[in-house]
């Protein structure tokens, strides 16, 4: 059985970029439907990223009390950068007057979702996108299946693809799934969550001589913490004693609280950007337009500033007839996408050790962290970036 829709944006995938981007159509009068191969559960309940720019909780903010960003999140006036056994904290207060707040992407989500079915608009669940078609058209069709295996046509104004990395959408945007600049990197993450208090009041960004290490956080009883390890680890490779020690020699100087590790994962590192962002009535956001390592904290804030960028295009596309915002999005979001690549990826070379390191790459690297934080201006740098360089609307 065939069911055909029709709406003005179809929008692929219901992570923070595509519920958000449906959000701020629906406040500018503009109907959109949102798919997701994944349960409303699955959605609500994967542990992603933690740290909001201050320009996202101030988007956020437009969901009124759906968003808890203020109240259940904590602002964070700076971060540590620890190296050779001192800490050598970053005040944004101090240095850009800005703040980033410490909120999971999954509380994130279901604030978006609770407004979304809140306000009574198109949210569907366990239905998979299979195809974008007539994209050089103006009449984009999304070809999508439901969890009984019926076939969903939705044909739309504008189709968006906010589908994450293994975006769908992007074959018809790029000419293939891959279509884009790509790098690669020789560690990954090791990332647990455990139940236990904070170790620190604020995030610790530990570059030593066994390798990098975050102290983040998640909530007052749950803590998220990493460690570099080599791409192909094995979660189970490690015991609870050994992901302890392996913490601990990395954080010398804090003693890290202890609790029941009740998740652990590893996070490849790559920088990916899109060879296109659009074609014709396509329009990729996020993850399925971009990847960036994590060690700056900019792969959820930098699919929400696409989406600012996006909603904005579209509205007067759609409601004005105007389609120079829409033809210049792809060169507006790359802009900030390729400032975020390069500080994504020199927060990783900054940190990080790398396997082939010489004992002069060590200490050229130390040199490096002294320039920052020795100096007003570095230290100005590395905030602004962290807490998101302002918009110019
Ligand atoms: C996290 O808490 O998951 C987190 C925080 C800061 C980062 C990356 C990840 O830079």
């Amino acid at each position: 059985m065939t069911t055909t829709l029709r709406t003005r944006v179809a929008i692929i995938g219901a992570g923070p970029a595509g519920l958000l981007l449906a959000h701020l159509l629906d406040r500018a009068g503009i109907a959109s439907v949102v798919i997701d191969r994944r349960s409303r559960d699955e959605i609500e309940s994967t542990i992603r990223a933690g740290i909001l720019e201050q320009g996202t909780v101030e988007l956020l903010d437009t969901l009124g009390p759906h968003s808890r960003a203020r109240t259940v999140g904590h602002r964070h006036d700076g971060i540590e950068l620890r190296f050779e056994g001192e800490g050598h904290r970053i005040d944004f207060a101090e240095t850009v007057g800005r703040a980033v707040w410490l909120y999971p992407q999954h509380e994130v989500l279901k604030d978006l979702i609770a407004a979304r079915l809140a306000a009574g608009q198109d949210l569907r669940f366990g239905v998979t996108a299979e195809g974008v078609e007539d994209a050089d058209t103006t009449r984009p069709r999304v070809r999508a299946r439901d969890a009984d295996g019926d076939v969903l046509e939705i044909e739309a104004d504008v189709v968006v693809g906010s589908d994450g990395s293994r975006s769908v959408a992007r074959a018809a945007v790029t000419g293939s799934s891959q279509g884009g600049f790509f790098r690669e990197y020789p560690f990954a993450w090791f990332g647990i969550l455990c139940e236990a208090p904070p170790s620190a009041d604020e995030l610790i960004y530990s570059n030593s001589p066994d390798g990098f290490a975050l102290v983040s956080q998640r909530s007052p009883t749950v803590q998220r913490m990493y460690f570099q390890c080599a791409p192909d680890t094995d979660t189970a490779a490690y015991s609870e004693q050994q992901l302890w020690d392996e913490l601990q020699k990395r954080v010398p100087g804090t003693e890290l609280l202890r609790g029941p590790i009740f998740q652990r994962d590893v996070l490849r590192f790559r920088s990916f950007v899109a060879h296109e962002l659009r074609r014709g009535r396509v329009a990729l956001v996020g993850d399925a337009a971009h990847t960036v390592p994590p060690t700056g904290a900019k792969g959820m804030n930098l699919a929400i500033a696409d989406v600012r960028l996006l909603a904005e295009a579209l509205r007067r596309l759609l409601l004005e007839d105007d389609e120079r915002a829409f033809d210049a999005y792809p060169e507006r979001a790359l802009a900030r996408i390729w400032k975020a690549q390069h500080f994504s990826w020199w927060m990783t070379s900054l940190l990080h050790v790398a396997p082939d390191a010489t004992a002069f790459d060590r200490r050229r690297q130390v040199g490096e962290l002294r320039s920052v934080v020795d100096s007003a201006h570095g230290r100005a740098y590395l905030a602004e970036a962290y807490c998101g360089w302002p918009f110019d609307d």
